[in-house]
């Protein structure tokens, strides 16, 4: 049986590189399609680019992510996020293959006390917030067989992420201030690539079943704070013999960012479970190898 094609937006991003190492454990083929033949930003390069790879199933993991600069480009963000994930939609109905589109816990406001499930309201704090939510509106709108992963703290030893933020400002720091009142699920990259997989293989093999399609939560498993993740990363960093600071805990407040942030961004993922039988690990499993990845990787001078 031939292997299936999977069209993925973005070359560089965390998620899409990490589709393209999983690719041969779930033997199947992840195709890239990003800049400068698919720019977000140009909706009409969204169809021409990934009609050419002909693919049996989308996924759409690029995205305008830098939450921060959002708030200076706003209408850039909606463009990318919001008009251009409609966009990939459209062609995935076009070509008549399934979407697998990603968003974010950021489409919270985060005042709840307690995980957000998947029909809680959204009201985002921010521009790259309230571009997801668009994208997710256009999705629902433009595609037919989708479901719209929303997962949480993406990490990796690829792209820019805290883990590697971290190790490197730990190596020229022995203390490190760290928010410790917003909570979340840090996530691997790697493991959102195997989720991704497995709702593309149960959206091809049960088409008909209309509960696969919709909004899934889909993050690590446990939770913390970014204070916590912070020591995580060091105590795996130490017994690796590289750099680790100690964590001094702060609030939200004595960290001011441009964009605001959910408070709690927990996400409950049960549904993701009940309905397309796939749970990712605990936050802490993969941290240790994600660690090693990173201090065996050639340091800028
Ligand atoms: N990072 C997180 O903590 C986080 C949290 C929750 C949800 N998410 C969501 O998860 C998905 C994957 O995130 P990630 O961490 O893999 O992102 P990332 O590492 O920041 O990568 C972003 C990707 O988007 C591509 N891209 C950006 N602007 C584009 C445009 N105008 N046209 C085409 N491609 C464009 C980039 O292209 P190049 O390859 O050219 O650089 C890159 O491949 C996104 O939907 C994001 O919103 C991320």
């Amino acid at each position: 049986m031939a292997r299936l094609r999977i069209a993925v937006t973005g070359k560089q991003g965390q998620v899409v590189t990490a589709l393209i190492e999983r690719a041969r454990e779930h033997d199947v083929d992840i195709l890239p399609v990003g800049r400068p033949e698919l720019d977000l930003a140009d909706p009409g390069s969204a169809h021409r680019a990934l009609a050419a790879v002909a693919p049996d199933a989308i996924v759409n993991a690029a995205a305008y992510t830098a939450v921060d600069r959002a708030e200076q480009e706003p209408d850039l963000v909606l463009a990318v996020n919001g008009a251009g994930a409609g966009a990939v939609a459209a062609v995935a109905k076009r070509l008549a293959v399934p979407l697998v589109h990603l968003s974010t816990d950021y489409v919270f406001d985060g005042r709840k006390d307690r995980a957000y499930r998947e029909e809680d309201e959204a009201a985002p704090l921010g521009a790259y917030g309230r571009s997801k939510r668009a994208g997710e509106v256009a999705v629902m709108e433009e595609a037919q067989n989708y479901a719209i992963l929303r997962t949480a703290w993406v990490y990796s030893p690829f792209g820019a992420n805290f883990l590697k933020t971290m190790l490197r400002i730990a190596k020229t720091r022995s203390e490190i201030a760290v928010v410790a009142d917003q909570h979340g699920n840090p996530t691997c990259a790697l493991d959102i690539a195997d989720g991704v997989i497995g709702v593309v293989r149960n959206l091809m093999a049960r088409p008909a079943d209309l509960r696969l399609r919709g909004v899934f939560h889909m993050t690590a498993s446990g939770e913390t704070s970014w204070a916590g993740f912070a020591k995580a990363i060091f105590g795996a960093s130490a017994a690796l013999g590289g750099p680790a600071a100690a964590v001094k805990e702060i609030s939200t407040a004595e960290y001011p960012t441009p964009a605001r942030r959910p408070a709690n961004s927990r996400l409950d993922c049960s549904k993701l479970l009940a309905l397309h039988g796939l749970a990712l690990p605990d936050w802490r499993a993969p941290i240790a190898q994600c660690v090693a990845r990173v201090l065996s990787e050639p340091q800028p001078a």
